[in-house]
């Protein structure tokens, strides 16, 4: 797992603003520069991650968050709307909704979390405003509610440059299910259990995750901060000619967004898999894996693109065995 660390350990006396500025600089930003991603234990401390678990239970307790709304394109390119199971939802840029939750209105409005990001780590470029940050809150009712692999930011239009998750569940144990599972380029994937006032910080565009399988009710809300130049068209593409060997390759793309271009072909059944979990019988769930192996065929059909997702499924394989890890 990357850096863990504890904010709130001789903090006491900053504000809690100024404390999320000081608590994303040191470790938590060195290994979002070097792995991509970040977790945080104990990051908002008691009295604000309880009122945010507060005002999520009242959401609950009056049936105000709606069932998840998912888009895609299905095999034909025509777009479907479906729901995966088990899983509420409630988006901040709601006015009323944010009047309803003076704790998340005030995270809403802040740009301690942009400022933060900014200082600590070069390069991110995040925007400022709310017009450039999302804040969802998402109740996973259990009963296997979880998300396929994805990318938080597929690719352009999408300005996504940061996911940040905060995971609001005091009495979580092992068996409850509902992890994070970051599948970091070629490497080991990592598990990251949804504990009270845990925050995972990671690249929207560079990090590849799903979640797994709930058994029981599990509270998170999540914060996208978009980025100035994220998309640009060189993050898109691939020029082979700069990398000698796959070796050399393999290591770009691990903090790359091209990465997006080759990961539904080098982990296809992985993709499929978490599909079949996500969606069961649901409506949509065949729609969805169809379009994935649509994708493939078409992925097949580009000779030069096929063959080099053939060379990295070989050398994801060796890494596999030698290293002792599935994806
Ligand atoms: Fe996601």
């Amino acid at each position: 797992m990357g850096a863990c660390t504890h904010p709130g350990d001789g903090g006491a006396s900053l504000s809690t603003w100024a404390r999320v500025g000081q608590s994303l600089a040191g470790a938590p930003a060195q290994s979002l520069r070097e792995h991509g991603y970040a977790v945080i234990d104990g990051f908002w401390g008691e009295q604000w991650s309880e009122g945010y678990r507060r005002e999520m239970r009242h959401l609950l307790d009056h049936n105000l968050m709606l069932p998840n709304k998912t888009q895609f394109l299905d095999a034909r390119g025509q777009p479907i709307q479906c729901t995966k199971p088990n899983i509420f939802e409630l988006d901040l840029h709601n006015e009323e909704v944010r009047r309803l939750l003076p704790v998340f209105g005030e995270l809403f409005g802040s740009s301690a979390l942009v400022e933060g990001l900014n200082d600590a780590v070069d390069g991110l470029a995040l925007v400022p405003g709310t017009d450039a940050t999302t804040v969802k809150l998402q109740y996973n009712a259990g009963g296997g509610g979880c998300f396929p692999l994805h990318y938080d930011n597929p690719g352009p239009p999408n300005k996504r440059r940061v996911t940040m998750l905060t995971y609001l569940n005091p009495g979580w144990e092992e068996g409850d299910g509902g992890e994070l599972q970051l599948v970091p380029w070629m490497s080991k994937p990592v598990t990251v259990a949804p504990k009270m006032d845990r925050v995972v910080i990671f690249l929207s565009d560079v990090v590849l995750h799903r979640v797994l399988p709930a058994s029981k009710g599990r509270l998170c809300f999540t914060v996208w901060i978009d980025g100035a130049g994220t998309n640009a068209p060189e993050d898109n593409a691939i020029d082979m000619r700069k990398f000698p060997d796959l070796d050399t390759l393999a290591v770009h793309l691990a903090l790359s967004p091209a990465q997006r271009l080759l990961a539904r072909g080098v982990y296809r059944e992985a993709f499929a898999r978490s599909l079949r979990d996500c969606m069961g019988d649901a409506p949509g769930s065949a729609e969805m894996l169809e379009s994935h192996d649509k994708y493939i065929l078409a992925m097949r059909a580009n000779r030069g693109l096929s063959a080099l997702v053939e060379r990295l499924r070989a050398y994801h394989d060796v890494l596999q065995t030698m290293n002792g890890f599935t994806v």
